[in-house]
């Protein structure tokens, strides 16, 4: 292996016959090699290897309704849409270029329509990805069937309680085995809801230079809360929170590189814990709904739903935060330094208006982009990346806790990520050129 000293350039290259993953358990150390988050190659490599073989969330089955309702999205870089079909009622989920030469077939972001017009020669196709319509078809000799040219449809589509999800890889396992323990999280949260919930309208979407795992390592970080997120805490206190309990919990390993933080916070839940900051009316509809909860899932669990805060990481890049708000979002790196990142709030499909109003002010005031916790994250994350670039040092240390039961305050969590990644990357031995 290489020393410290051989890695003095910013161009943090990976080491030669080394995994860039080191669990070494004799000692209780956990060390990521820094060309993980900088390197080209190995960017390259992740796109392939993790993000071509791996269920990828795309959307909310909400979000798509109707038949004819659209939503355009963008897949770990590749361009798909998602369609209900009218015919089958099924969500669709279609590469979104165009059978006869290539051209994005929808170009609005969401919508409703019965056909996707190709804007280049026109060709047009149904919500079941069908060629409806080809025009000059005589120009064609009877050899081309134009049955074969529908829209390709993503190798794999599946969703669990509403959550879609595709994978570019027609030989992965089946959605249910791959989110493993995962499902059970997302269980809590949807019967948290009341069983039934949607995407509310509208996403909040940004971009900055960071690789995309610092941010799937800090949406589940109880170790920064406290000093990241200072002035959040002052301004809860100020509005009369009570801080005494402080952030307590647990982390949860939840198979194939899914994790879980769990804790007690001082904020409160739109299901169902109320705070000073939802204001006093907003009590008795809390009251309700914890009343409800707890009559149809028992004590234990409406406790659960009610009071514990979940982090969840869904591997390789779906987080679903269920704390003051239920935030879903997913996030892809362009370049190694750069993550584009899509945020969307979940909530119960029939929310009174009052509480709606304060779950949407919940997710601007502390997840959204210009809320509390988004900036201070956004700056520790790019500072991350910054640092990278003196060289110098060759890993990261992502240790903590590894001498105790794994609380929300260490890095378990984040360790179940890196480990899955790592046996999808194999060694940075066959990354190619890079060493
Ligand atoms: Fe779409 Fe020609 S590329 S109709
Ligand atoms: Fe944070």
């Amino acid at each position: 292996m290489s020393t410290v000293e051989d890695w003095t350039t910013h161009d943090t290259t990976a080491p030669a016959h080394e995994p860039l993953v080191i669990d070494d358990q004799d000692n209780q150390t956990f060390r990521v090699h820094r060309s993980a988050m900088t390197s080209a190659e190995v960017h390259r490599a992740e796109v392939e290897r993790v993000f071509g073989h791996s269920w990828l969330y795309v959307g909310h089955e909400s979000e798509v309704p109707k038949p004819g309702d659209f939503v355009r999205r963008n897949l770990a870089g590749r361009p798909i849409f998602m369609v209900r079909g009218a015919k089958s009622r099924d969500v669709n989920v279609f590469h979104n270029s165009c059978t006869h030469r290539g051209a994005l077939v929808c170009r609005q972001d969401s919508g409703n329509s019965k056909v996707f017009q190709c804007f280049y020669h026109a060709w047009s196709f149904d919500s079941e990805g069908k060629l409806k319509g080809v025009p000059d078809r005589e120009g064609y000799s009877n050899g081309l069937d134009f049955d074969r040219l529908s829209l390709a449809k993503v190798a794999r589509v599946d969703s669990y309680r509403g959550f879609v999800f595709a994978c570019f890889d027609a030989d992965v396992v089946d959605l249910p085995t791959w989110l493993a323990g995962a499902k059970e999280y997302i269980d809590l949260v949807v019967d948290g809801c009341g069983g039934s919930v949607e995407i509310i309208k509208g996403t909040n979407e940004y971009s900055f230079d960071a690789n995309y795992k610092l941010l799937i390592e800090n949406s589940a970080d109880g170790y920064h809360a406290a000093s990241t997120h200072d002035t959040y805490f002052k301004y809860l206190v100020s509005i009369g929170t009570d801080l005494q309990g402080g952030v307590i919990g647990q982390a949860v390993k939840l198979g194939n590189g899914h994790a879980v933080i769990e804790y007690s916070a001082p904020w409160g839940r739109p299901v169902a814990k109320w705070e000073p900051l939802f204001g006093e009316d907003a009590k008795v509809e809390i009251d309700r709904i914890r009343a409800e909860l707890t009559e149809r899932y028992g004590a234990e669990r409406a406790h659960k739903m009610c009071e514990v805060n979940r982090n969840l990481i869904i591997y390789p890049n779906l987080i679903i935060n269920d704390i003051m708000a239920v935030t879903v979002r997913t996030m892809f790196s362009p370049a190694p330094n750069r993550v584009d990142v899509t945020a969307w709030e979940l909530a119960p499909t029939d929310e009174v208006p009052s509480l709606r109003e304060r779950r949407l002010d919940s997710f601007l005031t502390f997840l959204g982009p210009g809320g509390f916790a988004t900036p201070d994250d956004v700056e520790a994350l790019e500072s991350c990346q910054t640092g990278f670039s003196s060289g110098g040092v060759e890993w990261n240390d992502i240790s903590r806790g590894m001498g105790r039961g794994p609380m929300a305050n260490d890095e378990q969590q984040m360790r179940e990520f890196w480990r899955r990644w790592q046996q999808q990357m194999g060694d940075a031995a066959d990354l190619g050129g890079a060493r």
